[in-house]
């Protein structure tokens, strides 16, 4: 198939980057019509980084810290994606806020996969939120990106039980097999439109 008619992906991480590991591994064995263009870490030495390469992905670390403020760093990020050509963008526990002349730049082709059954729970530690409140459902969304934290129009969701006894851990560990699952799927809706 030519190159047009499978998007390239960007993918920013954070940290140990699996949701990462999915979608890599569903673009590589074809379950979605998209390639992998580069993954990029704002911390360097992210573990992350490493599966990807093994996966034999290109790689950049653009550090944060060394970078300021934030419209330069993401303009560092975003001449990153360019050099690898990257269509579509996806945010998989990337731990940083995007500039709103970062989501201009990719209006509508920037994802994001969240914790928790949007819009409840936004900002950190949703698995925690969800807990605190007493919901006995949560799960996770993955959305398109705007200018407001963990906002924007929503692709898919799934809902998991909070169960008796559930901790932080326990509660994490079931979402984050579904957003294994819908974050692939909700990729493959943007690659194909
Ligand atoms: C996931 O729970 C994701 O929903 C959130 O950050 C976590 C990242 O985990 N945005 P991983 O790096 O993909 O393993």
């Amino acid at each position: 198939m030519p190159e047009t008619s499978r998007p390239r992906v960007g993918i920013l991480i954070s940290g140990r980057g699996s949701n990462m590991a999915a979608l890599l591994a569903a673009m590589q064995d074809g379950r979605v019509e998209a390639d992998p263009a580069v993954v990029i870490s704002n911390v360097p030495g992210a573990s992350g980084l490493d599966h990807a390469k093994a996966r034999g992905v290109p790689t950049a670390v653009v550090d944060h810290k060394a970078i300021k403020p934030r419209e330069a760093h993401d303009r560092a990020v975003l001449d990153v994606l360019r050099e690898h050509r990257a269509q579509i963008v996806c945010l998989a526990g990337y731990m940083r806020f995007l500039s709103p002349s970062f989501v201009a730049a990719y209006r509508g082709r920037i994802l994001n996969i969240h914790p928790s059954l949007l819009p409840a729970f936004p900002g950190l530690d949703a698995q925690r939120q969800a807990l605190e409140a007493g919901v006995k459902v949560s799960g996770c969304t993955v959305h398109l990106v705007d200018e407001t934290l963990d906002h924007g129009p929503i692709l898919l969701q799934s809902a998991v039980p909070v169960l008796p006894g559930d901790t932080v851990e326990t509660l994490s560990a079931r979402i984050l097999e579904q957003e294994h699952r819908i974050y692939p799927e909700a990729l493959a809706l943007i690659a194909s439109r």
